[in-house]
C-alpha cells in the first residue's frame, strides 16, 4: 500500500498541534545564520504544504514536491483558497527534477528518515544539490540515532475530538535495532459521531533512524560540504533526549 494515501486526508487534524509557523520561522533563522534570507525556496517532501505556505507567507518564492498524490492534491487546494502561488508537483524526492536554482532547499518533518537505505538517502542529497544555486543551503532534519536507542519505541494511542469527528490513532512500532529502522504499523479508527460511522485505516511507515557521521558521509557524497547537526528547534548537538535531529549543509560556490 501506498504510505500517506489513506492517511493524508487525516494527516492535518492529526497534527493540529504541530506550531508550524514557529518551526518556519526557526528554519528561516538557520538559513540566514547561513546566509540565505530570500529568494526560492523548495520543500521536498512537502505533505499538505503547511511549512510551503508558511514560507510563502514570508515572501519566499516556493515550489513543493511529494510522492503521495492525495498529500499534493491537499497542498494544491489549501494554497488556491488562501489565494497563494506555490508550484507543488507529485514526485519523488529521490529523482532529480527540473528544480535548479533554488537558494534554499529545506525537507521537514523526518522525511530524511523515509528514506530507508543509503542509497536512497544519497539520492535525495543529490536532488536538494541539484536544484541549489552555488552557495545555497539545505535543512533537512531524521529521526536521530542517539535518541531512538536511549528512549526505545512503545505503543501509543492518540485521540482527536473536533466535533462531529474523533479520531482514534494506534501507533505500534517494530524495532529492527541490526538494520537501525522502526516499522510504525498505524491503525487509524475515524469516527463520525453524528453518523454513527467508523472507518478503520491502516498504515505501515518504515523509517531509518541516522546518525550524523552516515548523514555527512552521504552529504559528502552527494556534493555537499560539511554540515552543522543539532538536536531539533534548539542550536545544542544531537542529544538523547530530543528524538529528532535537523542539519543545515551549504553547496559549494558563491551565490
Ligand atoms: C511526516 S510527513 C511530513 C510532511 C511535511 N513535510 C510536514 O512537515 O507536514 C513525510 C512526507 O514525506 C513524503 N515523502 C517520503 N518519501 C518521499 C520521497 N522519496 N519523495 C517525496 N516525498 C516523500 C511523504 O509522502 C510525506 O508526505
Amino acid at each position: 500500500m501506498t504510505v500517506f494515501a489513506d492517511y493524508a486526508p487525516w494527516y492535518d487534524l492529526l497534527y493540529q498541534d504541530k506550531d508550524y509557523a514557529a518551526e518556519t520561522s526557526f528554519v528561516e533563522a538557520r538559513l540566514r545564520d547561513h546566509g540565505v534570507s530570500s529568494g526560492k525556496l523548495l520543500d521536498l517532501g512537502c505533505g499538505t504544504g503547511l511549512h510551503a505556505l508558511a514560507f510563502a507567507r514570508q515572501g519566499w518564492n516556493v515550489a513543493g514536491i511529494d510522492l503521495s498524490h492525495e498529500m499534493i492534491a491537499s497542498a494544491k487546494a489549501r494554497a488556491a483558497q488562501a489565494g497563494l502561488s506555490i508550484l507543488f508537483r507529485q514526485g519523488d524526492a529521490c529523482e532529480t527534477g527540473p528544480e535548479r536554482d533554488y537558494d534554499a532547499v529545506v525537507s521537514l518533518f523526518h522525511v530524511a528518515s523515509y528514506q530507508t537505505s543509503r542509497d536512497a538517502l544519497v539520492a535525495m542529497f543529490r536532488t536538494a544539490h541539484a536544484a541549489l544555486k552555488p552557495g545555497g543551503v539545505f535543512f533537512f532534519d531524521y529521526w536521530y540515532g542517539g535518541a531512538v536507542l536511549a528512549q526505545g519505541v512503545e505503543t501509543r494511542v492518540k485521540v482527536i475530538e473536533q466535533k462531529p469527528l474523533r479520531l482514534t490513532r494506534i501507533a505500534q512500532p517494530h524495532h529492527d535495532e541490526p538494520n537501525a529502522a522502526v516499522t510504525v504499523n498505524y491503525t487509524l479508527f475515524c469516527e463520525d459521531t453524528d453518523r454513527a460511522t467508523i472507518r478503520r485505516v491502516d498504515e505501515a511507515h518504515h523509517i531509518r533512524y541516522w546518525f550524523p557521521f552516515e548523514i555527512d558521509a552521504a552529504l559528502a557524497t552527494s556534493g555537499f560540504q560539511p554540515a552543522d547537526h543539532a538536536a531539533w528547534l534548539t542550536q545544542d548537538a544531537p542529544n538523547s533526549k530530543s528524538w529528532a535531529a535537523y542539519s543545515v549543509a551549504r553547496k559549494a560556490g558563491k551565490p
